[in-house]
């Protein structure tokens, strides 16, 4: 049986910084308040044409290119989000455009901040039973648009951004070992955007009275967090057939440092366990630990061979961890171009618009 080896990884979150300092002019907070209750110093906010399916993409081409794997190798992308560019079609299916994953399956998975190891669970399942090869993981989320800018206790938690990996099949030990899958729909309430939905659809009325926005009741979701986090870690490392001292880095989903810091003492570890970034990105749902995990490969702290816990909790109530082998990259056989993929996927999207063009035009014509 295969394992499912993570071989490339990349991130991308927008260029735009907006700080505490900012946010003090936008609703009553202070840098004070949000770093003492939450870790978080700044976050990083979509412009105008940046959406959930072009961080998707930039972070994809990184993975790519860092396993050496052409978009045409894919056999699957799974899109963790819980921000999607459209309620169908699949923003996975927009990053298959335009990556030129002519050969891949695509959809999307929501389950929030839980998301990626929902997704990467998923895609390792696919792998190890040996009907496929290739999948591309993504978590991706552009939760500003979402945020309700004048509501302090929401907007000044979340950020957004992107995250993905690339797991290959390969009969060596080794990638994903196992993972643990949890949900409490009786806690739906608790955090949600209410409207948009088949239940609620757009109307003046959703509209005026903010059903739109993300709604959160933060003292609940952070007593449930504290729960689950520490549970969770220790529930997988277990089905893993491994101990806590097995364990090189924990990587959470960032969400409050508070939470973090208490699955830590929750697994009486040290919190120089656990990578965290939260205070530069904030709460990205999804994305949260592919972009801390690319950051720790970056500056030279997880390396090859480490044993890793990922464990993360969300909305719906939704929670999980995932215990791996990080594997590093394949062996290069030949380095991917990925600027000549991306520009070759561009061309063959054009082609295959025109082509339905067309053939819509040819069809009209023959009917009349
Ligand atoms: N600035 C200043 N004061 C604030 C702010 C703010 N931004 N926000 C809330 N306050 C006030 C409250 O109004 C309250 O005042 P009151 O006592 O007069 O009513 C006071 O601060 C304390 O409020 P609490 O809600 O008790 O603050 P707490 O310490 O719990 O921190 C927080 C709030 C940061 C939201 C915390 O509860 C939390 O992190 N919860 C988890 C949220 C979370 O992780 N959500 C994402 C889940 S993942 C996903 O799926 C997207």
């Amino acid at each position: 049986m295969p394992y499912a080896h993570i071989t490339g990884w990349g991130m991308a979150v927008p260029n735009r910084i907006l700080t505490n300092a900012e946010l003090e002019s936008m609703v009553a907070t202070n840098d004070e308040w949000i770093v003492a209750r939450t870790g978080i110093r700044e976050r990083r906010i979509v412009r105008a044409g940046e959406t959930s399916s072009t961080l998707a993409v930039e972070a994809a081409w990184k993975a790519l290119g860092c396993a050496n794997l052409k978009p045409n190798e894919l056999d699957l992308i799974i899109c963790s989000t819980s921000t999607p560019e459209h309620i169908f079609p699949a923003t996975a299916c927009l990053v298959q455009d335009k990556l030129g994953a002519n050969k891949a399956g695509a959809f999307d998975l929501l389950a929030a901040c839980t998301g990626f190891i929902y997704a990467l669970n998923m895609g390792a399942q696919a792998i190890r039973s040996g009907s496929i090869k290739s999948v591309l993981v993504i978590g991706t989320e552009t939760l500003s648009r979402f945020v309700n800018w004048q509501d302090r206790n929401t907007c000044i938690l979340f950020g957004d951004g992107a995250g993905a990996f690339v797991l290959q099949a390969n009969q060596e030990f080794g990638g994903i070992l196992a993972s643990v899958l949890h949900s409490d729909g009786s806690g739906g309430d608790l955090l949600s955007v209410p409207a948009g939905g088949s239940k609620h659809p757009a109307s003046e009325a959703t509209i005026r009275s903010g059903m739109h926005f993300i709604h959160m009741d933060g003292r609940e979701v952070f007593r449930f967090a504290t729960r689950v986090m520490a549970q969770a870690t220790r529930e997988v490392i277990g089905a893993a057939g491994l101990q806590i001292q097995d364990i090189r880095w924990i990587i959470p989903h960032q969400a409050n440092l508070r939470i973090i810091e208490a699955a830590a003492r929750g697994l009486k570890v040290p919190l120089e366990k656990f990578i965290i970034n939260i205070e530069r990105y904030g709460n990205t749902s999804t994305a949260s630990i592919p972009i801390a995990i690319c950051e720790a490969v970056a500056d030279g702290r997880l390396k090859a061979g480490d044993k890793i816990v990922l464990t993360a909790f969300g909305a719906g109530l939704t929670w999980g961890a995932l215990a791996a082998q990080w594997s590093g990259p394949l062996p290069v056989v030949r380095k991917l171009r990925p600027a000549f993929y991306r520009i070759l996927a561009r061309l063959r999207s054009l082609m295959r618009r025109l082509r339905l063009r067309l053939e819509g035009w040819i069809w009209g014509r023959d009917k009349a």
